[in-house]
Formats: C-alpha cells, sequence, structure tokens
C-alpha cells in the first residue's frame, strides 16, 4: 500500500491540503490554501475541496491509489456531521462523507479536525511515544480537543464548548475571542488559565498539547499557566490537521503498534 496520502483540512476560515508522507509524517507537497467560501455552506465548501484534491493529484504521478482523508469542525459520525459551531447550520445531520465522495468520484476518510490534529500531534509530534492520557487542545476559530489514551482516541470529545461560568467555553477562550475582544496575553492567559483548569479538573491528562496557528507565539502565553499536566506546544502547527486526516486513511499508521492490540487480551 503506498505510504502516502492527501490530507484536506477544512476550517471556518481556510481550507488548505497537501500530498503527505505517512511515515515520516512530511508534506510532499506544497501547501494548498484557499478561503474557506462565505458562510460556510455544503455545495461550496465541497467544490472548494474537490479543486484543492485537483489540484494535488495533478502533481502526483500515483494520483489513481491515493487516498484521501477530510477532517472538518464539526461532530462526525459514521460520516455525518452532527453539529456546526463556525460553519453553515446545513451540516448538521448531513451525509457529509457521502457528499464529499461523489464530488471526488474516489472513497475519502471523513473525521473531525481536532481528532485528526492529536492524530498527528501523537504520530509525529509532540505527543509521540507518551503513555496514558493526553488531550490536544487547538486554539483558533473555535477550541478543538482530541483526548486519547494510551495512543487510543476517544473521537468528538468537543470540549471546547464546556460551560464555564455560563458561557460556552470556546467564546471566551478561542484565539478569536482574543482577537475579538483585542485582549492582550495576559488578560487572554487568565482566560485560557480558567479553561485548562477546568478541563484538568475532569480529565487529569498527563500532558495538554497547545494547537493551532497561535502556538506559534506559545512563549507569551504557556508560561502564564499554572497547571499540574505538563503543557507543551504543538510541533505541527497548522499542518497538523492535514497530517493526521491523511494518516487516518490508513490504519497501520495511526493504532498502536501498527493496528495489534496496545495490550495482549488473551489469556495466557
Ligand atoms: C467545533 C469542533 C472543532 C473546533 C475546532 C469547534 O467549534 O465544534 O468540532 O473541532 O471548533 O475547529
Amino acid at each position: 500500500m503506498s505510504s502516502r496520502a492527501i490530507g484536506i483540512d477544512i476550517g471556518g476560515t481556510g481550507i488548505k491540503g497537501a500530498l503527505v508522507d505517512l511515515d515520516s509524517g512530511e508534506l510532499l507537497s506544497d501547501r494548498v490554501k484557499k478561503s474557506t467560501p462565505e458562510g460556510g455552506e455544503p455545495e461550496a465548501i465541497v467544490e472548494v475541496v474537490k479543486q484543492i484534491v485537483d489540484e494535488l493529484l495533478a502533481e502526483a504521478l500515483d494520483g489513481d491509489s491515493l487516498r484521501v482523508g477530510v477532517c472538518f469542525p464539526a461532530v462526525v459520525i459514521d460520516g455525518h456531521t452532527m453539529s456546526a459551531a463556525n460553519v453553515s447550520k446545513k451540516w448538521i445531520g448531513l451525509a457529509a462523507e457521502e457528499l464529499f465522495e461523489k464530488a471526488l468520484g474516489r472513497d475519502i476518510h471523513f473525521v473531525n479536525d481536532a481528532d485528526a490534529a492529536g492524530v498527528a500531534e501523537l504520530r509525529y509530534g509532540a505527543a509521540k511515544g507518551v503513555d496514558g492520557v493526553v488531550l490536544l487542545t487547538t486554539l483558533g476559530t473555535g477550541i478543538g480537543t482530541a483526548l486519547i489514551n494510551d495512543g487510543v482516541l476517544v473521537p468528538n470529545t468537543e470540549l471546547g464548548h464546556l460551560e464555564i461560568d455560563g458561557h460556552d467555553a470556546e467564546t471566551k477562550a478561542s484565539y478569536a475571542a482574543k482577537e475579538r475582544h483585542e485582549w492582550d496575553w495576559e488578560k487572554w492567559a487568565k482566560k485560557l488559565q480558567r479553561y485548562y483548569a477546568h478541563v484538568e479538573a475532569l480529565f487529569s491528562p498527563n500532558l495538554i498539547v497547545v494547537g493551532g496557528g497561535v502556538s506559534k507565539h506559545h512563549e507569551h502565553f504557556l508560561p502564564l499557566l499554572k497547571l499540574r499536566a505538563r503543557i507543551v506546544p504543538a510541533v505541527l502547527r497548522n499542518n497538523a490537521g492535514i497530517l493526521g486526516a491523511a494518516a487516518l486513511t490508513s490504519r497501520a499508521h495511526v493504532e498502536p503498534h501498527g493496528g495489534a492490540p496496545l495490550h495482549s487480551t488473551t489469556a495466557s
């Protein structure tokens, strides 16, 4: 099986994709990036994804055998998008995977964007080799979360929408909230402290990985947070979604020990 795949990351503001080497986690092409169409409607987003995939396939010599992974900012259950926080409400309940497959003329693997980023950080980045509970959070338009225990992902945790002090947490602690209110790093760090302390009390992670574009400025806010868990910036930054979506197309690249159970369940 080819150890290359295409990863597509759909976000509230941009849609990006690249060809990925699944063994090394490196990008084998330039990133193709386009704006998310105004309103985030299904047909318009599918059309942009098709353009990006077509551009990437045109570059690759073995286009026909390449798998395509797509990640999206919503709860994804059995290929259906079950929520829509920063895109059109028309996505709610939609058979989204099928919609993309019809437009692209091929099977795809379809997952939540933060779950894809979490898998990528676990496989290639800041959480590589870390046992126990790892929580990846992406701070962007919303807050995305991926909860992983001993290398196994619990999908669709959506901890960005925890209610804290009567508010949907991402409306107070996302990077978009910082921008909207023009908060400086210290003021935003106070919101992040409230958020991460709450999540830590609920899930007791060993490691928290902070992703999203703003993680490249981590020195301004991570040192201000006081938590028991180690909290570190993501390594893959804005490529994590692309890498994770691509990796999830291949079982051997995402499951502990290449798909074998992590701990033997056979009685001895
Ligand atoms: C969505 C999540 C998504 C996160 C980051 C949230 O608003 O509900 O599904 O993972 O934003 O994009």
